[in-house]
């Protein structure tokens, strides 16, 4: 293993990314791979947020939303628009994604403009299966078709296309899958919805980030996406919905909020919903959770999402040769696609003792913080701008040892009841 950790070091310092590490706190003797859960927290976020308390709400107090939070809320959406490329005033910040993925769904539903027809899968978050579901649960006149790939770790293309050929309507997919890292190809499936009358919304949860993405480009149309995952925007911070311009005229939000309204401060009694993207605001943003989002989309700019991209994939194929060499022979198996041109920035696998040997990473000298999820999958996450390829080499080094030395038998089988 030293040679491994020598050539990850030969790596580290030739890595175009590496001077953005400084840029996040960092625990000491901690390494950090779960970056595609909740990503670290950006320095310049703190005085951010502590200005917005103290300065904005503390001093400044309701003055502050003219002065700066209703700014704060279109300046980060266009942040995001440069992000992904998408024209101004495309994007909208503020709800959860499985709220904005309620929206986005329901408005394309009631535009009849597609068959009243859901397509996904099974690779998708459960989440957005949830609320197809609830959809479909009110709405008689709609179905839905998911569709059950043999594997859990990569779609069929050729099913999906099939699908979507026979029986058109609204699409949903996660560009990059939850569990196993899959990713879809975005722009031929776009052309593909296209071509049979259907239309995909994406959820970029997994992707923005850590995936190059170009909604111009890719011939996207609409999609959503979390912010606290590789965009490093904090615990709950609020989600992005994008829809492209020609369409956004052609849907109502179906929550009739006072902030969805043309002009929110006339305070009239009947509604009349605004025009453009801000037809799908709601009600009063969060200020304080939207208030670190910038700084992480800032960040992700000035790295430039093609060259994160690059590190994932050469990150991700040092992981995979490591697992293949030293965690294989110990009963691991690898459950995201092998190809890196079909993978996201995560790798999966699993073992028997997934549960214990997690808990054991997180104890001793050295710490390792990776993500378990039911029954036996363990996500390595990696966060180009923070994820190093030494962390990678010394996470193998120490799952190795912990089987090798069945060190994960001094933990409890018994798992936390999340409630
Ligand atoms: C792919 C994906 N979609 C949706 C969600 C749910 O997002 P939210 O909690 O913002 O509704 C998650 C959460 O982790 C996710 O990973």
């Amino acid at each position: 293993m030293n040679t491994e950790i020598k050539l990850s070091q030969e790596f580290d310092k030739k890595d175009p990314l590496r001077k953005f590490k400084k840029e996040f706190i960092t625990n000491n003797n901690e390494i950090y791979l779960d970056g595609n859960s909740l990503g670290k927290l950006p320095k310049k976020s703190i005085n951010k947020v502590k200005k917005v308390l103290e300065k904005q709400w503390g001093v400044n107090l309701i003055r502050s939303w003219n002065d700066y939070w209703l700014n704060m809320v279109y300046k980060t959406s266009s942040k995001l628009e440069k992000l992904f490329n998408a024209s101004n005033n495309e994007i909208i910040i503020g709800e959860s994604t499985s709220v904005y993925l309620y929206q986005i769904l329901s408005s394309l539903l009631n535009s009849k403009k597609y068959n009243p027809h859901f397509i996904s899968d099974n690779l998708n978050f459960p989440s957005d299966l949830y609320i197809i579901n609830g959809i479909c649960d009110s709405i008689n006149s709609s179905s839905k078709t998911i569709i059950n790939y043999k594997s859990e770790i990569e779609a069929n293309i050729q099913l999906l296309k099939q699908t979507i050929k026979d029986k058109p309507g609204i699409v949903t997919l996660s560009l990059v899958t939850f569990k196993s890292s899959w990713i879809y190809p975005m722009k031929e499936l776009n052309e593909w919805a296209l071509k049979y009358n259907s239309i995909i919304v994406w959820d970029l949860s997994h992707a923005a980030g850590a995936v190059h993405i170009d909604f111009k480009k890719s011939k996207t149309l609409t999609a959503v996406g979390c912010t606290y995952k590789f965009l490093n925007g904090g615990p709950g911070s609020p989600a992005y919905l994008y829809i492209k311009e020609g369409l956004i005229k052609n849907i109502k939000n179906p929550i009739s909020g006072w902030f969805g309204h043309s002009n929110p401060f006339s305070f009239l009694n009947k509604f009349n919903q605004a025009k453009g993207i801000k037809k799908f605001s709601n009600g009063t943003p969060s200020i304080l959770s939207i208030t670190p989002i910038e700084t992480g989309i800032d960040l992700i700019l000035k790295a430039n999402t093609k060259i994160i991209e690059a590190k994932s994939k050469k990150q991700s194929e040092f992981l995979k040769s490591l697992i293949h060499k030293f965690l294989i022979p110990l009963d691991f198996k690898i459950e995201s696609p092998i190809n890196p041109l079909n993978r996201g920035s995560h790798i999966s696998i699993s073992h028997p003792e997934s549960w214990r040997i997690c808990k054991s990473l997180q104890n001793g000298p050295l710490k390792i913080i990776l993500d378990y999820r039911p029954p036996k999958y363990i996500r390595i996450g990696i966060s180009p701008l923070y994820t190093s390829f030494e962390d990678l080499a010394k996470t193998v080094l120490k799952i190795t040892n912990i089987v090798n030395k069945k060190e994960y038998l001094n933990y409890s089988k018994e798992k936390p009841r999340i409630t």
